[in-house]
């Protein structure tokens, strides 16, 4: 295959340099800030554009009632379930231009470059652009693909709100997406079990193994459970010159011994793993001659084994306890998700290694500790994915970095596996 494939490097380089325009970041010295949150203004101009694209080639497009974009190209056969690739446009404050995006254009350069190859395929090939894989508008991730696999009630999904915004003002997905153009019935995004034959996503690794290694494409064999929990932290506030040292109840002071309470249970597991974080601290009222009364943080805390995931939780609860007692502070939790790891497909995984050595590649079985859409995808169809180096590992900042060479090269293994499979 890889003789008669030819990717368009040029075009999928500057594509990707095109789609890293439609942001909100502010330009820096050390790279390309990408923030591109779900329905603003930029994501909607993003989303335009790659319908534009896509029509240009002749697939069909179509979205859903989350704004799921889905681009056909029908096969021979168009009722048999269609061979299906994507993965997200949409990128939190401050990130690169690689993460979700390789896998949409890239997908959309493989069905380009097989189209123009020839192929007739069986199956109907299908690239899906999922509406908020990132977390930060509504505050949990997969939006678009937990409610195409039935894993977030419709209703629920409505009336998430605004993660980071004043509870006053923060507006509901369901007002979102309406103002957006999204208007139908959520309950009608999600999709049959055997809608899909197959489900592959191209992704940067986000890590440094395979450009540690040298290895230029990697097949995930599971991903990583990821579960967020939102903690209110509630004290005594006060003024910051009279409020005395000893009857102070200070809901910052507790939030930072809870920080350090995750960042040590994450740690004993001694397993790689294991991995907490939080990434959000609010501070009410904050101001700096204010004692801070109340805090809201949110931790993101993943593992490849949910037990021991949860055995951390259950770690912290208990330094959480120890802490209201000793420092006189309410301190109550709430769960956003807490996620099963998904498997890929075996079948799909032996024919990403068949394709690689067609093509002299030595592909490196690896686990994915990011989330990705596949994670839902892999409830409703057998999954894998690909991956393919990113410079120093990076990702989630402006200078994350894909070579145009493994940018084509994660394409190609693409197109070779997805031709494959509409013909099964
Ligand atoms: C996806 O962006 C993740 O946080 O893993
Ligand atoms: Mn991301
Ligand atoms: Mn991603």
């Amino acid at each position: 295959m890889a003789q008669q494939i030819q990717i368009d490097q040029p075009r999928l380089t500057s594509e990707l340099a095109t789609l890293a325009t439609f942001t909100d970041a502010e330009p820096v010295s050390n790279g390309t800030p990408v923030t591109r949150i779900v329905f603003s203004p930029d994501d909607l101009r993003a989303r335009a554009w790659l319908k534009e694209l896509a029509t240009a080639d002749g697939f069909e497009v179509r979205d859903d009632a989350v704004g799921n974009i889905f681009i056909r190209w029908t096969g021979t056969d168009p009722d048999a379930p269609a061979v299906a690739t994507g993965s997200h446009t949409d990128a939190i404050p401050h990130a690169g231009m690689y993460d979700g995006t390789v896998g949409v254009l890239g997908g959309l350069e493989a069905m380009r470059t097989l189209k123009r190859s020839g192929l007739q395929p069986r199956r109907s090939i299908e690239l899906v652009m999922f509406t908020s894989e990132e977390p930060t508008r509504f505050g949990i991730g997969c939006l678009g693909s937990r409610l195409m696999s039935g894993t977030l009630d419709p209703k629920q999904a409505d009336a998430l709100h605004e993660a980071n915004e004043p509870a006053d003002t923060a507006k509901t997905l369901a007002q979102v997406r309406t103002a957006a153009g999204f208007t139908g019935d959520l309950a009608s995004v999600k999709l049959s079990p055997n809608h899909y034959h197959a489900w592959l996503e191209l992704h940067i690794e986000q890590g440094p193994l395979l450009e540690r290694e040298g290895t230029p494409i990697g097949i995930v064999t599971s991903i990583a459970a990821p579960a967020g929990y939102r903690f209110t932290i509630s004290g005594l506030g006060g003024h910051a010159g009279a409020l005395l040292m000893p009857d102070r109840k200070d809901a910052l002071c507790a939030a930072a011994e809870l920080i350090l309470a995750i960042e040590k249970h994450a740690l004993a597991t001694h397993v790689i793993d294991t991995v907490a974080t939080v990434g959000t601290c609010d501070v009410h009222p904050g101001a700096v001659n204010s004692v801070p009364s109340r805090v809201v943080l949110q931790l993101d805390i993943r593992d490849t084994d949910p037990t021991r995931r949860e055995s951390v939780m259950q770690a912290i609860r208990r330094d959480i306890e120890t802490l209201r007692q000793r420092r006189g502070v309410i301190i109550t939790e709430q769960i956003i998700n807490a996620d099963a790891p998904a498997q890929s497909s075996p079948h799909l995984v032996e024919l990403l290694e068949e394709v690689c050595a067609t093509d002299g590649i030595s592909p490196r079985k690896m686990v994915s500790r990011a989330y990705h859409d596949s994670l839902f995808m892999a409830r409703i169809a057998p999954i894998a994915m690909i991956f393919i180096p990113c410079r120093n590992g990076v990702s989630h900042r402006p200078d994350e970095y894909a070579t145009p060479a493994h940018t084509t090269l994660g394409v190609q293994v693409l197109a070779s596996a997805l031709a494959k499979l509409a013909s099964e």
